[in-house]
């Protein structure tokens, strides 16, 4: 499965996002992190945490999709890492992928950016279809904002919403440099967009 993790806006848990899912792949077969953000976040995560499961590539071009097809042979998974902002590396991670996913908080802030990231998709997607999933992240344990940003989210066209959502953690606020453990709180995202892939 080839999956691109986006957001136009900063800060939205793709890097956490990437990792986690990349770490929950390699369980099923060998997988590849391509780190696209410029930042380089992911490819220091890796620095950082020496026997992450899977390989990081920094590839931060605009042609992303031609050239994963040279970095494709023996993998099973690819995840692609992108940056905020960058639009034409962005449009090039969808065009690379059949699985996008994109995180977000349950803000209002976030929510109200969340426009010019779908119209990316559906400008990409008119030329190379992939399946495009919000998932929201950071959601607080009992309180309105994750059941409000549902509402919200399910009359937003073009992308389906995912029933998996991450919780606020500390453990995955202060994840950066560490390897995923065990009881990866991504397993049942994974497990959801795959059961989505087969029925698809
Ligand atoms: N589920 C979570 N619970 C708590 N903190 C989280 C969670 N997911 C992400 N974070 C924290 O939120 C911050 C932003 O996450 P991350 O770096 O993954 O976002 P990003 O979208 O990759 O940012 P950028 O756009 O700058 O690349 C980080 O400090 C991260 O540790
Ligand atoms: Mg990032």
């Amino acid at each position: 499965m080839r999956i691109a993790i986006i957001n136009l806006k900063g800060g939205t848990g793709k890097t956490v996002t990437a990792v986690h899912l990349a770490a929950a792949l390699a369980v099923q077969g060998r997988t590849l992190l391509v780190d696209a953000d410029p930042q380089g976040s992911a490819l220091s995560w890796s620095e950082e945490a020496e026997g992450l499961p899977f390989a990081v590539v920094g590839l931060p071009v605009r042609n992303l999709h031609t050239r994963l097809n040279d970095l494709l042979p023996g993998l099973t998974h690819v995840v692609v890492d992108t940056p905020p902002g960058d639009r034409a590396i962005v449009r090039s991670a969808i065009a690379a992928a059949e699985v996008i996913v994109v995180p977000i908080a349950p803000s209002i802030i976030d929510l109200d950016r969340l426009r010019p990231t779908l119209d990316l998709i559906a400008e990409v997607d008119a030329i190379s279809p992939s399946r495009a999933f919000v998932l929201l992240t950071r959601v607080r344990a009992a309180t309105r904002s994750g059941r409000l940003a549902r509402e919200i989210l399910a009359d937003v066209g073009g992308v389906a919403l995912l029933d998996a959502q991450i919780a606020l953690r500390e453990s995955l606020s202060t994840s950066f440099g560490t390897i995923p453990s065990g009881d990866n709180p991504y397993q049942i995202v994974l497990d959801e967009l795959m059961a989505k892939e087969l029925a698809a």
